[in-house]
């Protein structure tokens, strides 16, 4: 057999582990032949490939980022992409296509299947708000990294006696916010799916500080937005994708609470930072294992599904299923944490 593979949408640690499993597991597994496109989707409409041997991943396992490139690509070009799904096929001779990605790329995985394209999906993202599968990888990398960030400022906060505002990652889903919150002992958490009340913080820093601890984290995901009328508040941009982005939020409550405490605050937007670096160990397993079950699918001619854990087993999940609604934060997962306000 002869498969493609791509990366598309935002990176991910791990995404070289899943190339780097699904090269091992057709060629070494099933003797097939494997190409890669450079640059997600455009890669296959530009026709951008080069073969991928052993050799072309040896030593990727712990890379962060991809070999292959990645990019998010406009609506229009995915249609295109669709529209010739059966003609690309029999352009680079492939039997099945493997697209590693998020929401956006599972969305055109499917639209391709639909077309005639014989796919395998590869669930991504850091966010973890994939409905159909219970982890992606690439989320404990980003929880690592922003609990370590917590960790570092509180001892800079407590040094200063001084509030920190962390802003992590999760436009839609606060599943890095919750659990880097909690792992890192934050003082306050605020997530996208539940607005959150200045007042609250405040008097949970007034507490705090009436308590003699000095100092205070705040938590909060980069979608998250304040109760109306709890904050001046515009609305977010609609950007190129129609995300609505409520950017700075950070900078802008660390603002609102050193005005309303009198005490200094100190906005740190990690960024990129949490998509960057080494996979955790956690990640680079789950992306193996993803890596080895699409070309299993591949071989059982399982397509239009896509890779998925369900407990600890992984299992194939429709391509239809991935894309329907986000999964956000619950309820009850938001008391567990105490600290969500
Ligand atoms: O979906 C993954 C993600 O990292 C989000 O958490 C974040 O909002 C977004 O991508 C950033 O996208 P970009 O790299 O295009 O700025």
């Amino acid at each position: 057999m002869r498969i493609g593979v791509l990366t598309a949408g935002g990176d991910c640690p791990g995404l070289n582990a899943v190339i780097r499993s699904v090269v091992h597991r057709a060629l070494v597994g099933h003797g097939d032949e494997v190409i890669g496109f450079e640059d997600g989707f455009k890669g296959l409409l530009d026709g951008h490939y080069r073969p991928l041997d052993i050799n072309a991943v040896s030593g990727i396992l712990a890379r962060g980022g991809t070999i292959l490139g990645s990019a998010r690509m406009e609506r229009a070009r995915l249609h295109e992409a669709a529209e010739n799904a059966e003609e690309l096929a029999r352009r680079y001779e492939i039997d099945a296509l493997i697209p590693i990605g998020g929401e956006g790329t599972l969305t055109a995985s499917r639209m391709l299947s639909d077309a005639g394209m014989p796919v395998v999906g590869v669930p991504k993202t850091i966010d973890n708000d994939i409905s159909a599968t219970d982890r992606t990888f690439g989320f404990d990398t980003a929880v690592t990294v922003a609990t370590e960030a917590i960790d570092r400022l509180k001892t800079t906060a407590e040094s200063h006696q001084r509030v920190m505002v962390v802003e992590v990652m999760g436009r839609h889903a606060g599943w890095i916010a919750l659990e880097s919150g909690m792992a890192g002992g934050a003082h306050g958490i605020c997530l996208p799916e539940r607005p959150f009340e200045v007042d609250a913080l405040v008097k949970m820093v007034e507490e705090r500080f009436a308590r003699g601890k000095k100092f205070a984290v705040i938590c909060v995901a980069e979608g998250a937005h304040p109760a109306e009328g709890s904050m001046p508040y515009e609305k977010g941009a609609i950007d190129a994708y129609g995300h609505e982005r409520f950017a700075g939020i950070g900078n802008r409550l660390a603002v609102e609470l050193e005005h309303r405490l009198g005490k200094e605050a100190r906005p740190v937007i990690l960024g990129h930072v949490q998509r960057g670096g080494v996979p955790t160990a956690y990640d680079r397993v789950l992306a193996t294992r993803f890596g080895w079950h699409a070309v299993e699918a591949v071989h059982r001619g399982d397509f239009g599904n896509m890779t998925a854990l369900r407990g600890t087993d992984v299992v194939m999940a429709p391509l239809a299923e991935a894309v329907t609604e986000l999964k956000t934060v619950p309820d009850d997962r938001m008391y567990e944490a105490e600290s969500v306000f």
